[in-house]
């Protein structure tokens, strides 16, 4: 196996390697990379659903999909219940998967619960022609960039992250509108975390849309949040993925942000995608 860094310090290509017979100390090593990276891609990885869910519970128990929100149709043709599938593709005159074909903004996953996934492993199955490729931001560098006065403003406040609406900005099943984010329902985090696992300092924005200071009136809030977006995904500071099928690829939730470019609803696009469950709460 081959760690070959992409940039000095984010983003590693992991060459030589078949994840379908990974040996305990190889994973280990793949670990180390995942957490000094952030983001690993490793191609030629053409997995099925049960490989994808064997290979990614090496991290840690995972998330389970939650069918409870899922349209009967899709729920019946689910096999296997850790494994999301993300497409724009229709059968029976239903998404058989989220996101559709549109374009993703900047996120983390899942931050509005109290203990976000600090794993996810995402796998291209059918991939377009062009348009959906997957970018990531590096919050260690996004913190560092921070100038001197901003970071001593934030020291110690808060963002609470919207659980209401997804990456496309929908809005999720059972969540009502609003037009305020200071009523937006989800989980409260430090803007700056302190890695679990490296200790490093990260900064921890989540999305922008519907984000809030608590304590803050709305325009201060608003222009913090500004003004920290401004650093969160500098060119310097950010990789782009364009997919070949068979692609996996591993990122640090804690510590980067994604996003997607949207594509051709008449082209096929097929993700599957593992979490894997939190056992650390975020901490500043
Ligand atoms: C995700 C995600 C983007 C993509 O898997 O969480 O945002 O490229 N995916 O489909
Ligand atoms: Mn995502």
């Amino acid at each position: 196996m081959n760690v070959k860094p992409i940039t000095a310090k984010f983003v590693a290509e992991i060459e030589d390697i078949d994840v379908r017979s990974i040996s305990g100390d190889e994973f280990n090593e793949l670990h180390r990379a995942w957490l000094e990276y952030g983001v690993l891609r490793l191609r030629n990885q053409p997995l099925d659903e049960d490989e994808l869910q064997t290979f990614s519970a090496n991290f840690g128990p995972l998330e389970e999909i939650p069918l409870g929100r899922l349209p009967e149709v899709v729920r019946r043709k689910i096999k296997n219940r850790f494994v999301t599938q993300l497409s724009n593709i229709v059968v029976d005159g239903k998404p058989i998967g989220g996101l559709g074909n549109a374009e993703a903004s900047w996120h983390s996953d899942m931050t509005y619960v109290e203990t976000p996934p600090p794993a996810s492993v995402l796998l291209g199955v059918e991939i377009p022609e062009t348009g959906g490729d997957t970018y990531f931001a590096d919050q260690n560098a996004a913190y560092e960039a921070l100038p001197d006065d901003l970071r001593a403003r934030v020291a110690g406040l808060t963002i609470k992250h919207d659980a209401a609406h997804t990456s496309i900005g929908s809005l999720r099943p059972g969540f009502e509108p609003f037009d305020d984010p200071r009523e937006a329902p989800g989980a409260v985090h430090p803007i700056v975390i302190t890695h679990p696992e490296t200790g490093q300092k990260t900064l921890y924005l989540g999305r922008r849309e519907w984000a809030y200071v608590p304590g803050m009136t709305l325009a201060d809030s608003e222009a913090l949040l500004d003004a920290l977006w401004a650093y969160a995904a500098r060119p310097e500071n950010v990789w782009r993925q364009v997919w070949q099928p068979g692609d996996l690829i591993i990122w640090d939730n804690r510590r980067v942000l994604h996003r997607r470019d949207d594509f051709d609803q008449n082209a096929r696009r097929l993700m599957k995608r593992c979490q894997v469950l939190s056992r650390e709460a975020i901490t500043g």
